[in-house]
């Protein structure tokens, strides 16, 4: 099992269980991911949503065998018809609220899901990454539009250009996350917060999500569009292969040829 996913209290958890791997998400994963979060939305007795991950890591992002798999494909199917973009739209058009409880490192999507939860609470274990670039990708999930409209374009230019990784307290003073939480208390924290939704009137919640929401959606899922298109590609270059295999042989990769 590797997403988990229960019910209690007015809350949908999907707990990221594959600790053995980092968390690192495969096909099939973001698939369950998505089918929970639609299933938490046609659920009467969800009132809010919980993603979470294991102690001590978030997720370690996407799975880099399945990202080499993808890079060696030679048929090109639509690049917005799978998993993950199931994934992205099921949390992007979910109309009830999403809290994440960020239980350590959040590399990859385990950061730029974070721009679509509603309230986000980060570990103080917890260090945060966008490391597309030195992987030979480019930003997705529209956090090429999202980080510098959170951050502005010099912290951007740190956190996308050079992928320097950073801290839940960083992520707070960036608008990515509500607070920094002790590692032991912050799934609890996180709970109780969603549990919140409990007292309030179900159908203002929803209609005031999709209000603050709305605004943003198009631009959104365009920049997705645009986002995967060059991801995709980028996926078969040469540079992004010499990093996924640095990453299985355990070296630095080697950029000095391209
Ligand atoms: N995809 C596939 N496997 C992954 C993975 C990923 N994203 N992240 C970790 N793993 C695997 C490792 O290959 C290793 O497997 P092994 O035990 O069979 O050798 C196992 O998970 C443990 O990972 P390891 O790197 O040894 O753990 P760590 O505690 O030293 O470091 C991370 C944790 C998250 C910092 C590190 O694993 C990492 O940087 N992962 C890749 C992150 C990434 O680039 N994601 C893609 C974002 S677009």
């Amino acid at each position: 099992m590797t997403i988990k996913t229960a019910t209690h209290n007015g809350v949908a958890t999907i707990e990221i269980a594959r600790p053995e791997k980092k968390n690192a998400l495969t096909v099939d994963m973001y698939q369950a991911m998505a089918d929970a979060i639609n299933a938490a939305r046609e659920d009467k007795a969800v009132r809010a949503l919980l993603i979470t991950g294991q102690p001590g890591i978030f997720t370690s992002g996407n799975d880099l065998e399945d990202f080499m798999k993808r890079g060696r494909e030679t048929s090109g199917g639509d690049p917005m018809d799978t998993p993950v973009i199931r994934f992205m739209l099921a949390l992007i058009d979910c109309d009830k609220p999403v809290v994440a409880a960020v239980t350590g490192a959040a590399v990859g999507i385990g950061t730029t899901m974070l721009l679509h939860c509603d309230l986000v609470y980060v570990s103080d274990e917890a260090r945060l990454a966008m490391p597309f670039v030195g992987l030979g990708l480019v930003p997705e999930f529209a956090s090429s539009l999202l980080v510098p409209q959170l951050m502005g374009q010099r912290r951007s230019a740190e956190k996308i250009l050079l992928a320097e990784p950073f801290t839940g307290e960083t992520a707070v003073e960036c608008g990515i996350a509500n607070a920094v939480i002790p590692a032991g208390e912050v799934v609890h924290h996180a709970r109780r917060v969603a549990e919140r939704f409990n007292a309030l009137p179900p159908a203002a919640v929803r209609e005031a999500k999709r209000l603050l929401r709305a605004p943003m959606r198009e631009q959104i899922v365009n920049t997705i569009r645009t986002e995967t298109t060059t991801f995709a590609a980028r996926l078969k270059s040469p540079e992004a292969m010499e990093a996924f295999q640095a990453f299985f042989q355990k070296r630095k990769p080697d950029f000095s040829k391209f």
